[in-house]
């Protein structure tokens, strides 16, 4: 199904484009490899049924039946984080590893909950992945922000409490944004109406998305967006079966995070080539391609782009318009957009007669 070759050139190009990565849950970053360190340190004992090595993982995360069946395998990757330093590690080898692909910005969710109901406190979390992005700041040069998910199978007042438990780090900006996974189909948008209310009201400027239309129908986009405000949406590749939804994500110019191997892994499609990238582009619905959660669906964010232009074959300039959307709807300041772009245009100028 690669119908456009990515030569040596072109992969070093996609490659030295300035990336921002806007669906990645650094949970979804645990490598087999350090799951199972972390297991060892930590002294904890995986259920029976989890896959015993690194290579049962690999095999087994290579054949995810839907979204659940890797919920729970992520669910019980996660129990092997304990400590702060656990998150530091897990966040600061993300950052280098999303440093060599050339994404010099992530904003990256986290899932507190599912650490909470482990008896794991919340600041052990929030300080682990902030001091691995202040050190990804400075021995990268690349920058970050943390969104906050609730998990959507848990009950509103779970989400309401965990708001509450993390008022501080909102007031201070630590963490930046509001977000919602986990299975979306059972557990509608509309359900968390109050959460978003509750967290906006306090903190007007605060960045709010949420996952609707991986598994869920182009309604869940709909419903994201009319009763939790939100200004961005997590996969949203539903949205292609309603014109009036299209043209509203146009008009709003509302980004669509979108991860194309995951909906391969979760068998949302079949092939790459059969997500409405080529139709997005074109009626200027605006995308950021990304990697969810790259340790189980088998590739980092240069891997999601390099699959994207096997498939559709954008052209150096319709590329550096997807990473030039992916600046713009981003959440960082204007300066470190405008710095952004100013790489944008030197990539094009050294690669541009190459190609
Ligand atoms: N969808 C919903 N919830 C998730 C995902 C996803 O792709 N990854 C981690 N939690
Ligand atoms: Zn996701």
């Amino acid at each position: 199904m690669t119908k456009f070759p990515c030569s040596d050139h072109f992969h070093s190009f996609l490659k030295a484009l300035p990336k921002c990565e806007h669906h990645l849950h650094i949970e979804g970053t645990l490598e087999p490899e350090l799951l199972f360190a972390l297991a060892k340190r930590n002294t904890i004992t995986l259920p029976e049924w989890f896959p015993p090595t690194v290579e049962a993982c690999n095999k087994r995360y290579s054949e995810f039946a839907d979204l659940q069946d890797f919920l729970d395998h992520y669910y019980v990757g996660m129990s092997v984080l304990i400590h702060e330093q656990d998150f530091y590690d897990l966040a600061l080898a993300y950052f280098e590893r999303a440093h060599r692909d050339g994404c010099l910005h992530s904003e990256v969710f986290f899932d507190p909950q599912g650490h909470v109901e482990r008896g794991i406190s919340v600041d052990n979390v929030v300080n682990g992945l902030n001091r691995a992005c202040k050190d990804a700041a400075a021995k990268f040069g690349t920058t970050s922000l943390l969104t906050m998910c609730l998990l959507r199978h848990l009950p509103v007042s779970s989400g309401l409490d965990t708001i509450k438990s993390t008022e501080k780090y909102f007031e201070s900006g630590v963490i930046s944004g509001l977000g919602l996974d986990s299975a979306e189909k059972p557990f509608p948008p509309e359900l968390f109406e109050e959460c978003y209310g509750a967290l906006k009201e306090k903190f007007p400027k605060v960045n709010l998305t949420a996952h609707a239309g991986e598994e869920g129908d182009h309604r869940y986009v709909t419903n994201a967006l009319d009763l939790l405000k939100v200004t961005r949406i997590d996969h949203g590749v539903q949205s292609q079966h309603s014109p009036e939804l299209l043209d509203r994500l146009v008009s709003n110019d509302t980004m669509l995070t979108m991860c194309p191997l995951s909906n391969v892994k979760l068998q949302v499609v079949k092939d790459v080539e059969d997500l409405p990238y080529r139709e997005f582009f074109d009626k200027g619905v605006s995308f950021s391609i990304n990697s969810d959660d790259p340790a189980y669906f088998g590739g980092y964010i240069l891997d999601n782009y390099v699959a994207v232009h096997t498939r559709f074959g954008f052209s150096p300039k319709e590329w550096c318009t997807i990473v030039l959307n992916g600046i713009n709807g981003s959440w960082c300041d204007e300066k470190r957009k405008q710095e952004l772009r100013e790489i944008v245009d030197d990539v094009y100028l050294k690669y541009k007669d190459v190609l």
